[in-house]
């Protein structure tokens, strides 16, 4: 996606929280578990009230979760940033079916496991040929937060992607007790630390526990996976 200076930025400060502009609507998104034990869909949760600019905290530290209250300055956060870019598609694991590709980023993986549902997105991209195992696969791949999931049709080569108005969703996962990343929606662009732009991205999470070793983005450090 191109960047669109519309949809607002984040911009990420050195050692320091991320610095949201543009009027960017903020909310909980909360995983619901079916019936077997894994993510069924997302529920929407409490909105925050809209104030621009913003500041969400990075290192986990805060007090007052999202936002940041300056503990980042006593609690010798690291915040250096070590991600690639963008989406590495030649690094990605590849899984192909026959009307479906499926990859996956193990860096960007933030362990919020819709895709282990109805017998995992893997196995129905292999039989994607029956159009109900199609459906989940895309579905599962759509609900992934992170972008690490991605079905691509194999007729047109191009990947299959959710509607996302611009937004940041912070995650709640009431069965791990654990609050997961920043879900970034609808290619809101994301600056580094010096200036640069990382790839514009429809959906990507951000860490905001401070423990990821991918950062900016969040890699599942915050739970076991
Ligand atoms: S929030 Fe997932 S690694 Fe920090």
């Amino acid at each position: 996606m191109k960047p669109r200076p519309d949809k607002g930025k984040i911009k990420i400060l050195k050692n320091g929280p991320y610095l949201v502009t543009g009027d960017i609507p903020l909310a909980e998104e909360i995983i619901v578990i079916g019936a077997e034990g894994e993510p069924e869909r997302w529920a929407k949760g409490r909105d925050y009230p809209r104030t621009d600019p913003y500041t969400l905290c990075r290192c986990g530290a805060s007090k007052k979760p999202p936002f940041c209250d300056g503990s980042h300055l006593h609690s010798g956060f690291d915040g250096t940033e070590t991600a690639a870019p963008g989406y590495e598609l030649d690094e990605a694991d590849r899984t192909t079916g026959p009307e479906l590709d499926l990859t996956w980023s193990a860096k960007l993986c933030a362990g919020a496991r819709f895709c282990h549902r109805a017998g995992d997105a893997w196995n129905a991209t292999e039989h994607s040929e029956d159009p109900a195992r199609r459906e989940i696969a895309v579905q599962e791949a759509c609900d992934c937060p992170t972008g690490s999931l991605i079905a691509w049709d194999k007729k047109t080569g191009k990947a299959i992607e959710p509607e996302m108005e611009p937004s940041i969703g912070l995650i709640v996962n009431p069965k791990a007790g654990e609050s997961g990343p920043l879900w970034v929606k609808g290619g809101i662009p994301i600056e580094s630390a010096d200036g640069t732009l990382y790839e514009t991205r429809n959906r990507v999470t951000l860490c905001r526990c401070g423990a990821s070793k991918n950062k900016p983005f969040c890699d599942g450090s915050h739970t076991n996976k």
